[in-house]
């Protein structure tokens, strides 16, 4: 958005768009570290996939009738291809499958991957038009040890972060045991047709399983009488469900069945599950959702390949986590900093500092102040053990300044051996 004032341009962030400054890069690293060691503990490749996507792609595979491809994507015309920016990325990752015949691999193919994504829905707190997800997917494997692999995954996630958080999870059967329950969810709720609120009145005609989600108290006050999904399983969805929680007890995972749980995506079948912070029952601040999808790649144009994974949005989870006193990031301790007085020195003090990184040393400096004063104040503020001081003297006797921290004392070291010296110093300590 651009605004003018006296002929100058303002450019301003588009609405529900968001910058993240310096001050929040410790969080950010904290999540993705977390991620990526839970992808190397779990075995899950990261894999990068392209922000801009077919149309298509979403249409078939998240479904028409959903509200993220009905009415939140963000689409245009590009030399006469429609493409989105992408919602979301298991149709991707269901592409990328089929595209590179990940199908002759061994199975499963486990896949992580972390990024933006972009739904145009009206921005509250913990809803933005472009926020990003983690994501991990077990494709090619219909056992239910993936289902629960995936549950214990992001829920160790946000254990690991000491987050206070609940496991929603529900079975939604197979098509045909679905379609029957859909047909007797429909003819419970016709009758109330005129108290169920208008969004409500579209999904009875278009995706009538919605209506469970509906966060209107008028609606979820009719569907309390409503038939339940679990009557209607056929015998391998409810084998399959059973299994899946026999797993989570014997992770010791606890759980909430919900019955009204069905996720917004069409894709799914069988397991679904959400994380919600304790105490969210109407699940408006979800922090990782997902489910089974076996269909997702044979409707994209894929042979039939049974998969499950789930997302987590970072900027919920990050919210959590700044709000959480049981967390704290990790501290960011360097052990030496090299100080320089003017700037004949500080050709030299950088050698050293580069010298010093390269020999594995955890070293910093700010070469941008001259004055020793506040280079210990920041070496200081950093709680490193020791400053490294090169003023003109030290620079013409080829000698460093080795101050120590703790208690004060300094002490002169020729240049050439301080990598040695650091080293022995710093078993030392
Ligand atoms: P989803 O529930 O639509 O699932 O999104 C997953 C998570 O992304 C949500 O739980 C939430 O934390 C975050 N999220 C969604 N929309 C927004 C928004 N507008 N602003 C901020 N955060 C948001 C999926 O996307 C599925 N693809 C998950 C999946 C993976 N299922 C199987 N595999």
């Amino acid at each position: 958005m651009a605004t003018k004032r006296k002929g100058a341009q303002h450019f301003q962030l588009l609405r529900g768009m968001k910058d993240v400054l310096p001050e929040e890069a410790g969080y950010w690293k904290a999540l993705r570290d977390k991620c990526l060691s839970m992808a190397d503990s779990y075995n899950f490749y990261e894999i990068q996939l392209p922000i801009l996507e077919s149309k298509d792609l979403f249409v078939r595979g998240v479904g028409q009738d959903t509200d993220i491809v009905s009415k939140e994507m963000f689409t245009f015309v590009d030399h006469g291809e429609s493409v989105v920016l992408r919602p979301e990325f298991t149709a991707s990752f269901a592409r990328a499958y089929v595209e590179h015949g990940m199908v002759s691999r061994p199975q499963p193919v486990k896949l992580f991957h972390m990024g933006p994504a972009f739904r145009r829905e009206r921005p509250q707190a913990g809803r933005q038009r472009q926020f990003h997800q983690f994501d991990f997917e077990i494709m090619g494997s219909a056992s239910p040890t993936m289902d629960a692999e995936i549950i214990v995954l992001a829920y160790g996630l946000c254990t690991d972060f000491r987050l206070d958080v609940a496991v929603h999870v529900n079975s939604i059967g197979d098509t045909p045991s679905r379609k029957e329950y859909i047909k007797a969810l429909v003819h419970f709720v016709k009758p109330h047709k005129k108290i169920l609120c208008a969004d409500c009145n579209k999904r009875l005609e278009k995706n009538p399983l919605r209506i469970l989600d509906c966060k209107n108290k008028k609606c979820q006050s009719i569907l309390e009488e409503a038939p339940e999904m679990v009557d209607f399983l056929d015998e391998e969805s409810r084998t399959h469900f059973v299994e899946v929680l026999e797993h989570l007890d014997a992770c010791e995972i606890p759980y909430i069945l919900n019955s009204k749980l069905v996720r917004g995506l069409d894709y799914y079948n069988r397991t679904v599950f959400e994380i919600v912070p304790t105490g969210d029952e109407s699940r408006q601040g979800t922090l990782l959702g997902g489910g089974r999808y076996d269909g997702l790649v044979k409707m994209i144009g894929g042979r039939s390949v049974p998969a499950v994974g789930f997302a987590g949005g970072v900027e919920r989870i990050l919210q959590a986590l700044k709000t959480n006193e049981k967390f704290s990031l990790p501290e960011v301790r360097p052990d030496i900093f090299v100080a320089q007085l003017g700037d004949r020195t500080k050709r030299k003090a950088l050698y050293l500092f580069e010298h010093l990184r390269k020999n594995g040393f955890h070293v910093t400096h700010d070469f941008s102040s001259s004055g020793l004063r506040d280079q210990l104040g920041m070496a200081d503020k950093l709680r490193v053990k020791y400053t490294l001081v090169l003023g003109q003297k030290e620079m013409m006797d080829e000698t460093v300044m080795v101050r120590d921290m703790e208690n004060g004392s300094q002490e002169v070291v020729d240049i050439a051996k301080i990598a040695a010296d650091m080293a022995k110093r710093l078993q030392r300590a």
